[in-house]
């Protein structure tokens, strides 16, 4: 047994595996209700870190400073990831072994880590050029950052949505 199905052993072996196995079964509507709050939240993620990254870039919302729109939208990320994170580990804990062993879900996770520091460097970035409300374009050193945030955060949506299709990338064992 590998370290993952060891993971996905112990899970399946979990109360937890139990409950969340019982509540999708036999709860009406439960696992389209599910992953409709997870693609919700993606949707919260796309118009809240990675607008603030694509004004960055000086792509959309020209008249707006890159620091409010942090302070108004970033709360809208952090909750969507709370969202992302609960509804994502209900169907990992219901199936662990579909997903540990599936190699698009590690790649989504590796994603969604490298998504998250880049994420909050350029908040630090913004924060440290952005001081006053004046309106200027960022540095090439933060432009590259806020790319490599939209660049990160739709290789995360690309390898979520291609953990139902992984078997079209790798020809079953
Ligand atoms: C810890 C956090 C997360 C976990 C545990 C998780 C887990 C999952 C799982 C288990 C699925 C269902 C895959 C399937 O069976 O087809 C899924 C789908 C998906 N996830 Fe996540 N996810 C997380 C965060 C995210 C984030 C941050 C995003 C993007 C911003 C994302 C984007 C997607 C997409 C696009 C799908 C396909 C949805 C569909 O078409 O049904 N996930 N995720």
């Amino acid at each position: 047994m590998n370290f993952f199905s060891t993971i996905a052993q112990f899970i399946a072996d979990s109360p937890a595996n139990q409950l969340s196995l019982y509540l999708l079964r036999n709860v009406p509507g439960l696992p389209p209700i599910v992953q409709t709050l997870h693609i919700i939240s993606i949707a919260a993620i796309m118009g809240s870190v990675v607008f603030v990254a694509l004004r960055t870039l000086g792509l959309a919302v020209p008249s707006q400073n890159p620091r409010e729109m942090v302070q108004r939208l970033m709360p809208w990320t952090w909750g969507a990831l709370i969202v992302l994170a609960a509804s994502g580990s209900m169907l990992v804990v219901a199936r662990p072994f579909r997903y540990f062993s599936n190699p698009v879900m590690g790649w989504k996770m590796i994603f969604l880590v490298a998504a998250l520091v880049l994420s909050i460097a350029m908040l630090q970035g913004i924060k440290r050029q952005y001081p006053e409300p004046a309106i200027k374009s960022a540095s090439l050193p933060l432009k590259l950052l806020s790319l490599g945030v939209v660049t990160l955060w739709v290789l995360v949506v690309l390898s979520g949505r291609w953990i139902a299709y992984s078997e079209y990338l790798f020809a079953p064992a």
